[in-house]
Order: structure tokens, then C-alpha cells, then sequence
């Protein structure tokens, strides 16, 4: 099959932020976008790995310099339960704040969106799960990644975790777009290596997911396609040597390109298969991506040969005279030497995975089936059971 999208007759929808700046010491101009955008009373969410290394204080000195009031909740937890962020939209609503500065990795990110939200709705976080469901535009918001990962500065849904049903969940609405992203390499410099290692990986999954995704569109596939090839050449540089400015921007980039991809050509089953890992295996979210990816990449190829032999293509692999079949297995190949040149295992015995947890794995990985619609290729439950059995290996 070539990849010819624009022959369809789907109709495709595309969204992104109203503004997205890009450069190195970009974040200096937060404060005026925030005096830009009406704020007077900023709050900047963000977790305390951020704070710890100095970064929020940049912030707060280029909101200060613009004679903003700001306040700093530094609580944001991994996953971010709803808890926390209904915990912080008391605070917006009690204290007054009327702009949110999101400042972190996806958690941070996807805090300050729940926060816009409950920030100028009535009632919890929970109330708003669903596909546009909420009802008015929250709190303008500026995100600022830290990470060259989850894309979720120019997303418009975010993640959080239901406590009580011990369940992720998912809100999607347009006024989860920020008003400005502003992807700063400096922002990124700190990050220690198998951070940026993960989160380069699950920003590789993205591109991947939504290249090769049924739902995919003629946007997502010119974003995703020069993803993938930026974080295959950039990784390997960001990981080696973390102060390598020109390797940063070209993460946090690319990273932005993965999350505008996925966030209209959609994601499949690597994010499906890997949410499980994350509770029983006690691995972050970009971790589990990591390690399912060349997984579901080897089960899914037949599904588009041609455009598994492209990844293969932009990953540095010589795919000229090559069947179709044996470009697409050469993608799988150049995904698995990343991984370990950056140091990841995608074996599951390496963080204690054995056969006896599969009955709970296939049980988690089928409760994201949903995720399997846009998947290149259908999968059962015998599916599912022999992917875990392949990581298990
Ligand atoms: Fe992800």
C-alpha cells in the first residue's frame, strides 16, 4: 500500500494551539504572553523534581519583570491523580489566579489543563471526562515542556488517574489547547539521561503510532514522518552529552511535531499495550511505551508494509532493492538499536516481568481495546496474550 492519504474520502481534522514559540531562551518571553493574554494573577504548576532544579525561578523572574502577581503550586504527582488537580483549581479559584503557566513533563502539562478547566467550570475533574463535554473555555493557559516527550504542550486532552476506579482517563476538549506553547531547549538541559532516553522513546512511539495509524492524515503524516527521523538522529547526541543545545532542540522539537501528529492521526496499540505496565511493573508512562514499542511494531508491519519500510528509511536504514516485507522488518530493527544505544531494556524480565503476570497483562492490555481502532492491525485477545509473551522473552 503507498502512502497516498490525500486519496480518502475521510474527512480529516487537524488541531494546534493558537501560538507556538520555538527557540533557545523562548521561555523569557512568558511573561509577556501571559500580560498578552489578559493575565494579572499568575500561577505556575509544576512537581517538585522542576522546582528542585531552579527552573521555576526563571519563570517566575520573567512573570515578576511584567509586574505579574505570582504564586507557584509545586505538587504536581506522576500520572496526576484527580485529586491534585482539584486539590490546585480550589487554590486558582480561592486565590483569584486568572492565567495558568504549566511547567514540566506531561504531568505537569496535563495538571495545568485540568486546572483551566475546573479553574472557570463548575464542580470536580472527573466531571469532565469524556469527548467534549466541557462546557466553557477555562483559564488561559502557557505550557512549557521540560521534556522532549509527551507532546502534551500543543495536545488537546489530557490523562489523569481516577483514584477510586484505579483508572486512567481521558478529557478531550478544544479549550485544552493552550493559548501559547513555548518549547525552550534550555528548559530541557537538566534532564538526566534516562529521563530524556524514556521520554525520547515515548515521543518515538507517538510519531510511529500516529504514522502508521488507519485514522492518520495528510498533517499528521508530514509532522510524524520528520519526527521520527529527528529523534532518531538526536536521541542517541541528547542522551550521550545532555548540554548538546542543537540535540535538545531538536527533541523538544520533534517532540511538538509527535504531539500534533498523534493529537489528529490518533495512537494505537503500543499506548494501549503499555498502560498495564505502568501499575503492575511500577514503571512511568513513558517507560511501559518504551518497552512495548518494538513489540507492536513487529506484530503490526503486515498492516502497512510500505510505510514500515519508510520509518526503516528515515531511521538511516538502506531500504533500496529491499522487498516491502524486509524494509518494514528493517524499521524494527533500526527502533531496537535506538533502544539500546540509549541504554532502555524492552525485555520485561528486566523489571520483573515473568509468564505468571500475563493473565493480568492481557486483562489490562484488552481494557484499552479502544486503542486498538486506529492499530494498522485488528487484535484479539490471543493477540494481545502473544505481544506480552514476545517481551517476555
Ligand atoms: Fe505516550
Amino acid at each position: 500500500m503507498k502512502n497516498n492519504p490525500f486519496v480518502s474520502d475521510r474527512i480529516c481534522h487537524f488541531f494546534s494551539p493558537s501560538k507556538i514559540i520555538l527557540g533557545v531562551a523562548a521561555a523569557e518571553q512568558v511573561g509577556n504572553e501571559a500580560k498578552s493574554l489578559g493575565g494579572q494573577k499568575v500561577l505556575i504548576i509544576t512537581d517538585p523534581g522542576v522546582a528542585r532544579v531552579g527552573l521555576v525561578e526563571k519563570i517566575q523572574e520573567a512573570l515578576i519583570s511584567e509586574k505579574l502577581i505570582v504564586g507557584i503550586f509545586d505538587r504536581v504527582e506522576l500520572e496526576p491523580p484527580a485529586r491534585v488537580i482539584d486539590e490546585c483549581a480550589d487554590l486558582v479559584r480561592k486565590e483569584g489566579y486568572d492565567l495558568v503557566v504549566g511547567l514540566g513533563g506531561g504531568s505537569s502539562l496535563d495538571t495545568a489543563k485540568g486546572v483551566s478547566v475546573v479553574g472557570t467550570n463548575e464542580g470536580k475533574v472527573l466531571d469532565y471526562v469524556g469527548i467534549d463535554v466541557v462546557p466553557n473555555k477555562g483559564l488561559p493557559k502557557i505550557l512549557l515542556p521540560t521534556t522532549g516527550g509527551s507532546g502534551a504542550e500543543v495536545t488537546r486532552v489530557f490523562a489523569i488517574t481516577d483514584e477510586i476506579d484505579k483508572a486512567k482517563k481521558v478529557v478531550y476538549s478544544n479549550y485544552n489547547l493552550a493559548d501559547v506553547a513555548i518549547l525552550d531547549p534550555l528548559l530541557t538541559i537538566s534532564l538526566p539521561p534516562e529521563v530524556t532516553a524514556e521520554t525520547g522513546i515515548d515521543a518515538l512511539a507517538h510519531a510511529i503510532e500516529s504514522y502508521v495509524s488507519v485514522s492518520s492524515t495528510p498533517f499528521s503524516d508530514i509532522l510524524s514522518i520528520e519526527a521520527i527521523r529527528l529523534i532518531s538522529e538526536n536521541l542517541p547526541v541528547a542522551y550521550a552529552k545532555g548540554e548538546n543545545i542543537e540535540a535538545r532542540s531538536n527533541m523538544i522539537f520533534a517532540a511538538a511535531l509527535a504531539g500534533l501528529a498523534w493529537a489528529s492521526g490518533g495512537l494505537g496499540a503500543v499506548h494501549g499495550l503499555s498502560y498495564v505496565l505502568e501499575t503492575e511493573f511500577n514503571v512511568g508512562h513513558a517507560k511501559a511505551s518504551s518497552i512495548m514499542l518494538p513489540h507492536v511494531m513487529a506484530f503490526n508491519k503486515i498492516g502497512n508494509l510500505y510505510k514500515y519500510g519508510q520509518i526503516a528509511r528515515v531511521m538511516g536504514e538502506s531500504i533500496e532493492g529491499l522487498s516491502a516485507y524486509d524494509a518494514a522488518e528493517k524499521s524494527i530493527s533500526a527502533v531496537k538499536r535506538l533502544l539500546w544505544s540509549v541504554n532502555i531494556s524492552f525485555r520485561l524480565t528486566d523489571y520483573g516481568g515473568s509468564k505468571e503476570f500475563l493473565p493480568k497483562l492481557v486483562e489490562g492490555g484488552m481494557k484499552q481495546a479502544r486503542l486498538f481502532v486506529p492499530n494498522p492491525r485488528n487484535l484479539t485477545e490471543e493477540d494481545v496474550a502473544n505481544i506480552y509473551l514476545k517481551a517476555l522473552e
